[in-house]
């Protein structure tokens, strides 16, 4: 199968490449699209077959949910039943990096859900996403990676896992945020976060005026099924060092350093890159592709926001589990 770019960056080109993605994913085909979080392998929401072809396509065992995209916070009650604590999310965080887990209604297929009695929902923030999703209607869309790599925060990302395996992605160049949404279940009595994001738990928190659970400390708390799985990893080994002084390393001309704007100068002679959102993915895969030995995250205590933190300790279990 070839792969094809659709450009969606060039103003003349932008509505063509919005509605040729559209037109394949309406005839049942899985298309690539970006979202501020990263980027997203599209297909119907109610098409089964299609979906199935998503699984197929990333290598994704079938246990594991999808999250459903919607183009407007209205269209939850075609698919969940929403109370009173969701339609406050929503209304502060939709659109934007939020998904909720939500009691499923029956017009979600059981094979988008993992044959869970919940869905995961979520309204993106990005223009390109919205558009498509005002054309296509709900969209299934798992991160466009192939399983077990970063998620993709490029269009050349997305091309570099899933070339030959999907017929289109839809350019519409880096993902603003760079890591995936925040999970918050509210099918249960308690709220609980299941995927820390760039929206804070304190933030959920003031809207829902309830102390929400974190997944993941607390054995007691559900989880996300995707939580269970390894996560990627670099090959090089990933340092996290969190002290109050720099750090003096011994030489090493296959290390790069990942830390804040304000310490990059502390490292001279170093390869030193700034550590945020929405670049760590990609520096993962440079780091990868450029053979690197040792990926150092410095940062002082306290700096680092839960969400960036949680990627960071996924990429590190390499070293932690050996
Ligand atoms: O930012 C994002 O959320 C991106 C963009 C493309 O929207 N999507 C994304 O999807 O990260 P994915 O499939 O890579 O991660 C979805 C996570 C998984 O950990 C999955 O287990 C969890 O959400 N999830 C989905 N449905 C769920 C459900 N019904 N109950 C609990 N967890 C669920
Ligand atoms: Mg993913």
């Amino acid at each position: 199968m070839q792969t094809t770019i659709l450009d969606a960056l060039l103003p003349g080109f932008r509505d063509a490449a919005i509605a040729e993605a559209a037109r394949l994913l309406l005839a049942g085909e899985i298309v690539a699209f970006p979202t501020e979080t990263v980027y997203g392998l599209g297909a119907g929401a109610f098409d089964p077959a299609a979906i199935e072809r998503v699984f197929l396509a990333k290598g994704r065992p079938s246990d594991n949910p999808l999250i459903v995209h919607l183009a407007d916070p209205s269209q939850i009650d075609e698919c969940a039943i929403a109370g009173r604590r969701a339609r406050l999310l929503a209304a502060a965080f939709m659109p934007g990096p939020l998904t909720l887990v939500l009691p499923s209604l029956d017009t979600v297929p059981a094979i988008a859900r993992a044959g869970l009695p919940t869905v995961a929902l979520r309204v993106p923030a990005h223009p390109i996403a919205a558009a498509l999703l005002a054309l296509t209607g709900p969209l299934v869309a798992p991160s466009a990676n192939l399983s077990g790599r970063p998620s993709p925060t490029t269009a050349m990302h997305v091309y570099d896992d899933l070339a030959g395996r999907i017929p289109a992605v839809l350019d519409g160049g880096p993902c603003p945020v760079g890591i995936e949404s925040a999970v918050v279940d509210l099918s249960r009595e308690d709220a609980v976060l299941l995927r820390p994001g760039i929206i804070t738990v304190e933030q959920i928190e003031a809207v829902l005026g309830e102390k929400v659970l974190v997944g993941g400390g607390d054995h007691s708390a559900p989880r996300a099924p995707g939580m269970k799985y390894r996560h990627y990893a670099p090959t090089a080994v990933v340092r996290l060092l969190i002290a109050p002084e720099i750090p003096s390393l011994p030489p090493n001309p296959r290390r790069v350093i990942l830390t804040l704007s304000r310490y990059m100068n502390a490292f001279p002679g170093e390869d030193v890159r700034p550590l945020q959102e929405s670049t760590v993915y990609a520096l993962f895969r440079e780091a990868d592709a450029a053979r690197i030995e040792e990926i150092v995250i410095y940062v002082r205590p306290g700096e680092l926001e839960a969400g960036l933190l949680d990627r960071i300790r996924k990429a590190s279990a390499n070293e932690r589990e050996s």
